[in-house]
């Protein structure tokens, strides 16, 4: 059928309006939200599947929106799409205009049926949005914005769905076919079959979701808490089978986890896991039907570390979270992306935090808030948790929306107290099952379920920027006297902020006993107060921001000798953590302003490595919250405690204190070394402490002593029966100059070439190590056979460990920024979503010295001057640029 592309306005005034309303507005503003005016009750899809040719056809029954203004025009989103044929009602129409990408269509009465024909080549999609192939299987990804590269639809969230999908396509290519909801009925016809899908719960279209391939499953089931039997099953290609068994046992934890703490049960006989190799973000909640990156899925000892242990667990809770917090409770639109982000990473933070060491799960979420987090609030991507616009939404999927997001409402369950939470957040499901939400929604239930007046803690929502809480404490009489302050920092187009409640858990320490009376919790909520405690005939010692009970930075100017006391002492493992890395800070700090004198360098090297050694010998700690107060805070974190950053001073200095530490403290660290190698391998949190802190050892040693490092390294790398000790040791060998380095890098590769996800970690260690020539060995890897800009993991691998690497990326020379800018404009038109992200790291200029500030500040000019860049990496130019 041959379509005229025509404003067919019918002599109709109102389709005239929309033939001539201007196209989509570049910025899109929270303020303008406006209710569709359609509601889509019903959709039916016909998916005929090929892989360079899928037929799509949608049936879609709209129906008038009352609590819309009313508009006789339709819009169906389109991105890239022709319509091959247009009914209403079952009657072929020409009368529909394209506005845009738009398809726009008049409708006379009150309800209507529309069918529309659209064709797509999934073998062409390298954007990894909508339907495209990845290793000869065909996969989808709809959120934010992909399901309208699939067909013609309101592609809001807001506009909630069932859907019936029947889909079709050769038996022998594509084996599986999977779905959103339940099977409802399959066949077979020839050389092809099909296979019908229902999912009753309604959705918006971003949770679409279809698979066809040829995949195996682990199936294994799962009793609710009512007592439905849930199959569950683990796709993935044939070779991986054996790698799933740590995805399904964390899929139970999570299922019997979401039940027992927060009273939520899974809501279909079937949940299923897909693990595709080509996929833009880490997983997706997709209703019933999860899809994966493999990174996230596989795992066994041989190939996956500790850490991919513990993220894959995460991962999988935080996605199956979502199916009450993101799938029966969605948002209303993307303003709202926290409502569902934010409260779902707090609950698989919560989540991990019950199924290993509740402290160590809390300093690493610090740990990824202070070194992305931060960064971003304090540069000119900042904004709030509930962005006020926006001109491309894959760009605000960020460490703000969702982990300062985690944040914000774990303050209200620390204020509220657990139980009173729990009491808010069954409200809000109560509420609002089966709605599009706001994040007022959320607030407000938890404020009436929890009894909170959280009319001043909203302004968490609006304000971007990380508040600076100065404290000092005085001592008179016996009273100590605790006064605090706050600032929010100016952030671009927020020139002014208003105070915000701030939860503060503290303890006030008796010198001579070590102990303190109880924990407190004080609120600051004006723009300063004074907080008074009496009975202290001497003056004691202050632990502030305890578990860091609120995302601030705290300002106030401790003595070094409250700090090893506190490093020593302090009950709450947080605050030990954190006087550690006040100690370490505070020296690093001071030295690359050359504040500090010979002397002065000389008696804080000294507290620091005391403080360390007395860490080393603390026999009450276990092995992984050793690991944790024996590590250095990150250049990141450091940069960011410096009005402009100089990246190689400040390298410096951490590799210097660094040495300083492995050469005084040798013996300690050898006798914990030798100590942790003897335990046996196993998944459970002794043995894994054990070989966190064999790898810090040897980190030490490689600044202090190269060559006992690369022999110890080597050992351990050819002894090493998991992949966390290989790897550990490859690591340190990769910044060396030494002649295991080649050898056991060769080795490596050998080793593992077939296993693409290990072949990342290849690339990445590389990228990331400390050696003089990374720039050089990353240009290298480049050219190397195995390398693609066609899969995100790959190229994830080697840039964003690059760009994350300080000494790498600040080169003096500008060739590490030439190098991520060159990668950006040669991406872009390949995967706009993966291309953008490579954008933060040089927005920084503002904050770097003015040498390297400059070649930042050229390389992101570059980008801009480019022709033809996407929506997403222009957007986050433009704005870097400022
Ligand atoms: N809904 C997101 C996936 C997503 C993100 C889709 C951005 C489209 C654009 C999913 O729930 C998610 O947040 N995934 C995270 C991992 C999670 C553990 C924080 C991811 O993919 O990085
Ligand atoms: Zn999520």
């Amino acid at each position: 059928m041959d379509i005229v592309r025509t404003a067919a306005t019918d002599g109709n005034p109102e389709m005239a309006d929309a033939a001539v309303e201007p196209k989509a507005p570049s910025e899109i503003r929270r303020e303008d939200y406006q209710p569709f005016a359609w509601l889509v009750p019903e959709t039916r899809l016909d998916f005929e599947l090929g892989l360079d040719c899928t037929r799509v056809r949608a049936g879609l029954t709209v129906v008038r929106n009352d609590k819309a203004a009313p508009s006789r025009t339709i819009r169906l989103n389109g991105d890239g799409l022709v319509p091959t044929s247009v009914t209403v009602d079952g009657e072929p129409t020409q009368a529909f205009a394209m506005d845009g990408d738009d398809l726009l269509l008049t409708l006379s009465g009150e309800a209507h049926e529309i069918g529309i024909e659209t064709e797509i080549d999934p073998s062409a999609n390298t954007q990894l949005m909508g339907l495209y192939a990845s290793n000869g299987m065909l996969c989808t990804q709809c959120e934010a914005e992909g399901f309208r590269r699939i067909t013609f639809f309101p592609d809001r969230p807001d506009v909630l769905s069932t859907y019936t999908v029947r889909m079709s396509g050769p038996k022998a290519q594509f084996p599986v076919l999977l779905c959103n909801g339940n099977r409802t009925g399959a066949g077979e016809d020839g050389d092809s079959h099909w296979a019908e899908w229902h999912d009753p719960w309604p959705k918006p279209c971003y949770l679409f979701a279809l698979v066809a391939g040829d995949l195996i499953a682990r199936s294994d089931s799962f009793t609710t808490m009512s007592g439905r039997e849930v199959e569950l099953n683990v796709w993935v290609r044939e070779g991986d089978l054996e790698r799933t068994e740590h995805a399904m046992e964390s899929l139970k934890r999570s299922m019997r986890w979401d039940e027992e703490v927060f009273g939520r049960e899974y809501d279909l006989d079937l949940f299923n896991i897909v693990a595709v190799s080509d996929f833009n973000m880490g997983a997706m909640e997709n209703k019933g039907l999860n899809i994966f990156n493999t990174k996230y899925v596989l795992a066994d000892p041989e190939t996956a570390t500790d850490s991919d242990y513990d993220a894959i667990e995460g991962v999988i809770g935080h996605e199956y979270f979502h199916n009450w917090s993101g799938n029966r409770i969605t948002c209303r639109d993307w303003f709202q992306l926290s409502l569902k982000e934010g409260f779902t990473v707090l609950r698989d933070q919560l989540f991990s935090a019950d199924m290993g060491s509740e402290p160590v799960k809390r300093i690493e979420d610090v740990r990824v808030l202070r070194g992305a987090q931060f960064p971003e609030d304090s540069g000119p991507l900042a904004h709030p948790i509930r962005p006020d616009s926006y001109r491309e939404i894959s760009n605000f999927y960020t460490a703000t929306v969702y982990n300062k997001g985690a944040e914000v409402i774990r303050m209200m369950r620390t204020m509220a107290g657990e139980e009173a939470f729990r009491k808010g957040t069954d409200l809000y499901f109560e509420r609002h099952d089966g709605e599009a939400a706001t994040c007022e929604d959320f607030v407000t239930s938890i404020e009436d379920g929890a009894g909170l007046d959280l009319t001043r803690f909203r302004r968490w929502y609006a304000q971007a920027g990380t508040p600076k809480v100065g404290v000092s404490l005085d001592h008179d009489g016996d009273v100590a006297r605790l006064r605090l302050t706050q600032t929010v920092p100016p952030t671009p187009g927020q020139p002014e902020k208003e105070p915000m409640p701030i939860p503060l858990k503290l303890a006030l320490f008796d010198r001579a006993s070590g102990k303190h009376r109880g924990e407190e919790l004080v609120v600051l909520d004006e723009d300063s107060a004074e907080f008074a405690f009496d009975g202290f005939a001497e003056k004691p010692v202050l632990s502030i921001n305890r578990s860091f009970s609120a995302p601030v930075q705290i300002e106030r100017a401790v003595p070094r000798e409250e700090l090893v006391f506190l490093a020593a002492r302090d009950d709450d493992p947080f605050a030990r953590y954190e006087a550690m890395q006040d100690l370490m800070t505070g020296y690093l700090v001071a030295t690359v302003s050359g504040d500090l004198g010979a002397n002065e360098r000389e008696a804080a090297r000294a507290d620091i490595a005391q403080a360390m050694q007395a860490v080393i010998e603390d026999e009450a700690l276990d092995d992984l919250m050793r690991g944790e107060l024996m590590s250095m805070p990150s250049q990141a974190y450091l940069a960011e405690q410096m009005l402009l950053a100089d990246p190689g001073r400040i390298h410096a200095e951490r590799e210097a204190l660094k040495a300083d530490l492995g050469a005084r403290l040798a013996p300690q660290l050898h006798t914990l070394y030798d100590r942790a190698q003897e335990v046996a391998f196993s998944l459970d949190a002794e043995a894994k402490g054990a070989r966190k802190v064999k790898t810090l050892v040897l980190a030490y040693a490689a600044a202090s002593d190269a060559e006992k490092a690369a022999e110890l390294a080597a050992y351990q790398y050819d002894r090493a029966d998991n992949m966390t000790d290989r790897q550990g040791a490859l690591m340190v060998l990769a910044g060396l100059d030494s002649g295991a380095r080649t050898g056991r890098l060769l080795d490596f590769y050998e080793r593992y070439r077939d296993n693409a996800l290990v072949v990342d970690k290849w690339f990445s260690l590389q990228a990331a190590s400390l050696h003089p020539q990374v720039v050089d060995h990353v240009k290298a890897l480049r050219d190397h056979p195995d390398f693609t800009l066609r899969n995100p993991n790959r190229v994830r691998a080697l840039y964003m460990a690059f760009a994350a690497n300080p000494a790498a990326f600040h080169a003096a020379d500008g060739e590490g920024y030439r190098l991520i800018a060159d990668l950006i404009l040669e991406l872009d038109p390949i995967n706009a979503q993966t291309a953008a992200r490579f954008v933060p790291p040089l927005g920084r200029w503002r904050r770097i010295e003015p040498g390297r500030s400059a070649l930042m500040h050229r390389a992101l000019e570059r980008i801009a001057a480019a022709p033809k860049l996407s929506r997403d990496t222009f957007e986050q130019v433009t704005r870097s640029l400022g």
